[in-house]
């Protein structure tokens, strides 16, 4: 890895981007954070990162050839809200990443990691999923997703840009105090703990018929520093004219409940939980085939362990209350 680049992080003060700033400032790189604060925080900002406040469809404004490249977190990225206000995330997924990509070229900065997601797949029938699995987004979220890869695919192709897309699936775990606050809060491992800590009634387990062993949907859980790690090795990987698309999970599936009984273990509170119908939407079982990004970034992911995941997300928690 060389050292003292200077990257423009978009979206760094959300929960991904925030950690992945830590990671580059830690390895001795310069980072400037742009994040307009919809969902993000300014607290999360690491100490020694230059921020600018501002949107991403203005990157114009800021973007010059002094950066070496550009890590893309930046979005929209709640699945409910995009079928409600698709339109939402057509002009700020898509339209913002139109705006960088262009800023980029007038630049000359041509190096980009980019968060696209596993909702670019849908419901695939087989498991695990690879890159060569179909792409078919069930929501406007992972369609708007699906079009930015798209577009960086053909930059690269007309322009020579250099591109990693890595396609997380459930992102979870806090780096010290770099973690998960989002609200509304949708992702499974932080609303369990706010049942943990008293915040919540309950955890609703959404249909317990599932063909799985114990009828609850299995998710592949990724620790945001294993991931954090994945995106400093994609950006030495990156190469010119080349859209690199990674998925990133552990290969491992974890059940609805078995995420409930880690928080139970792991924080020694009780966790009441209610059953409900399926929710629309839902595959029984969205697990990651890691392969490429092992093969290609020589990534390893070191905490796939879930009470390892579940102690840090909750040691993050307990720190803001
Ligand atoms: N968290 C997950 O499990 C997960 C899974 C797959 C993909 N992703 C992708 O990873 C990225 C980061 O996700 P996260 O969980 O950290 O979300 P987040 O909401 O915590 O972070 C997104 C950040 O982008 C900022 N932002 C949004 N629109 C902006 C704009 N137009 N200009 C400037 N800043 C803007 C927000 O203020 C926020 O700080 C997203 O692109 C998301 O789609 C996340």
């Amino acid at each position: 890895m060389s050292d003292g680049q200077k990257y423009l992080v978009t979206g760094g003060a959300g929960y991904v981007g925030s950690v992945v700033a830590a990671h580059l400032l830690a390895a001795g790189h310069r980072v400037t954070v742009l994040d307009d604060l919809s969902t993000g925080h300014r607290v999360s900002v690491p100490e020694g990162a230059e921020f600018i406040e501002g949107r991403i469809q203005d990157v114009a404004r800021w973007l010059d050839s002094s950066y070496d490249g550009v890590l893309h977190f930046a979005a929209s990225s709640q699945v409910g809200e995009s079928v409600a206000h698709p339109e939402k995330y057509w002009s700020n997924n898509v339209g913002g990443s139109m705006a960088l990509l262009a800023a980029m070229r007038d630049a000359g900065v041509r190096t980009l990691v980019f968060s696209s997601t596993a909702a670019t797949y849908g419901e695939p029938a087989t498991s695990p999923i690879t890159e060569d699995t179909a792409t078919a987004p069930t929501n406007p979220y992972g369609a708007s997703k699906l079009a930015v890869d798209h577009m960086i695919s053909s930059e690269c192709t007309a322009h020579g840009l250099a591109a990693v897309s890595l396609r997380y699936f459930n992102v979870a775990g806090a780096h010290g105090s770099y973690g998960e606050r989002h609200d509304p809060e949708t992702h499974l491992i932080p609303l369990v703990l706010q049942v943990a800590q008293g915040k919540r009634e309950a955890i609703s387990v959404f249909g317990d018929d599932y063909p799985t062993p114990d009828g609850t949907c299995v998710r592949d859980y990724i620790h945001v520093a294993d991931l954090a790690e994945a995106h400093l090795l994609a950006l030495t990987a990156a190469t010119g004219g080349e859209h690199l698309i990674c998925n990133l999970g552990n290969g491992n599936g974890f059940s609805v409940r078995e995420v409930i009984e880690t928080v139970r273990k792991v924080t020694g509170h009780p966790v009441p939980e209610v059953t409900a119908p399926r929710r629309g939407g839902d595959p029984a079982v969205l697990v990651a085939s890691a392969e490429r990004a092992k093969d290609r970034l020589g990534w390893q992911p070191t905490r796939a362990d879930l009470a390892g995941i579940v102690a840090d997300a909750w040691e993050f928690v307990r720190q803001g209350e």
